[in-house]
């Protein structure tokens, strides 16, 4: 017995450098990169909020783009640099596909030259996301502020179709730069790389409603929730109700697993409207004009989005054509 007794401790310590062994073995030595992850894994188990390392990542590059710090320093720099004196700053992305010569982005940039109301001087304060290094060095060598957007982890340079997986992180990365921007102070007119301007957008913008935002359809009252909204163009201002609401909107993502920004904002827009008391601006397609709802009065455009045709060769087609009306119509004008 006496033996016994004085063998249990031994027996105790063995046993527990032995499990400590395994364990240690068990966490650093197999092929998560992370052992910290796999072990938080294994113990929160089927309770946990996603049961393994490849799904905790999935979960946060779907909800949110994750916070970069230095990236988004560099970011807040240059929003600091473009914007106008009243700190409002233009947003625009891009990826390679639509920088490509005689693209978008040439289409867009020189959009500002044919315009009216000395649209060009806008272009000081115009600060285009490139989404993938060849974007970039296109954008550099036409625009001077360009801001690389790193590791987001996906593919953004091809020409993304409507819907496709890329297309959807990407429009969603660009509510996460407008809630970087407001957090900053400043507030943003953000436009799509596909929205040709001939006037200043900036005189349809309200200083009474927290956004102003495009329309796909609009029926006629800009107050209206029951207007298309088109977010294409969107202002809004930097108060702290925006913030909110921007993160409410970016967060309802995981309701709406496969759909992009847009949609989910049509989807919430009335649980804004009540919780947040949002004051929304749907400006009329007169202005903001596209072609899910044609309207070609001269003497009110403002801008021209190629919304509702499919394919990017579609839309070049189509923006070529208004482009030469305007021509047209400026020089006509100019006659008189
Ligand atoms: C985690 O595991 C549980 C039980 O096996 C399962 O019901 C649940 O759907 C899993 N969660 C995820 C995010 O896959
Ligand atoms: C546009 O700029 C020119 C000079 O560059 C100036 O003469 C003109 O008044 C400006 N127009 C407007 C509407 O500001
Ligand atoms: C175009 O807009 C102008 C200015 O509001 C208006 O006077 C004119 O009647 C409009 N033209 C058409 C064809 O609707």
């Amino acid at each position: 017995m006496s033996i016994e007794k004085s063998k249990t401790p031994m027996f105790h310590y063995g046993i527990t450098i032995f499990l400590a062994a395994v364990l240690f073995v068990y966490v650093f030595s197999l092929d998560s990169k992370n052992p910290l992850d796999r072990l938080r894994r294994d113990w929160l188990g089927a309770k946990g909020p996603g049961n393994t390392t490849e799904e905790m990542e999935e979960l946060c590059t779907k909800n949110l783009v994750p916070p970069q710090e230095s990236h988004d320093e560099n970011f807040v720099r240059m929003i600091k640099k473009a914007a106008m004196d009243d700190k409002t700053v233009i947003l625009t992305d891009v990826n390679e596909a639509f920088s490509a010569p005689n693209s978008m982005l040439d289409l867009f940039l020189e959009s500002f030259h044919n315009g009216e109301d000395n649209i060009t001087r806008l272009l000081d304060h115009l600060v285009i996301v490139a989404m993938d290094q060849k974007a970039f060095e296109k954008c550099k060598s036409v625009h001077h502020y360009c801001y690389l957007h790193e590791d987001i982890g996906i593919d953004l340079s091809s020409e993304n179709v409507y819907m496709t997986k890329a297309y959807v992180d990407l429009v969603w990365t660009k509510v996460r730069l407008w809630q970087l921007t407001l957090e900053q102070g400043y507030s943003f007119l953000f436009t799509d790389i596909d929205v040709m301007w001939f006037r200043n957008p900036f005189r349809h913008i309200n200083v009474y409603a927290d956004l102003t935002i495009g329309s796909d359809r609009f029926y006629g009252n800009p107050e209206d929730h029951s207007n298309d909204p088109n977010t294409g163009l969107v202002y809004a201002k930097p108060t702290r109700k925006n913030i909110e609401v921007l993160k409410y909107w970016l967060e309802a993502r995981q309701r709406f697993p496969e759909a992009h920004e847009q949609t989910v904002y049509y989807e919430i827009r009335h649980e804004l409207a009540s919780k947040f008391d949002l004051k929304v601006q749907y400006v009329s397609t007169e202005y903001w004009a596209n072609f899910c709802q044609l309207q070609k009065n001269f003497t009110k455009l403002t801008t021209f989005h190629p919304c509702c045709l499919v394919g990017l060769e579609q839309k070049i087609a189509q923006i070529k054509i208004i482009t030469e009306e305007w021509k047209s119509y400026k020089s006509n004008n100019l006659k008189s």
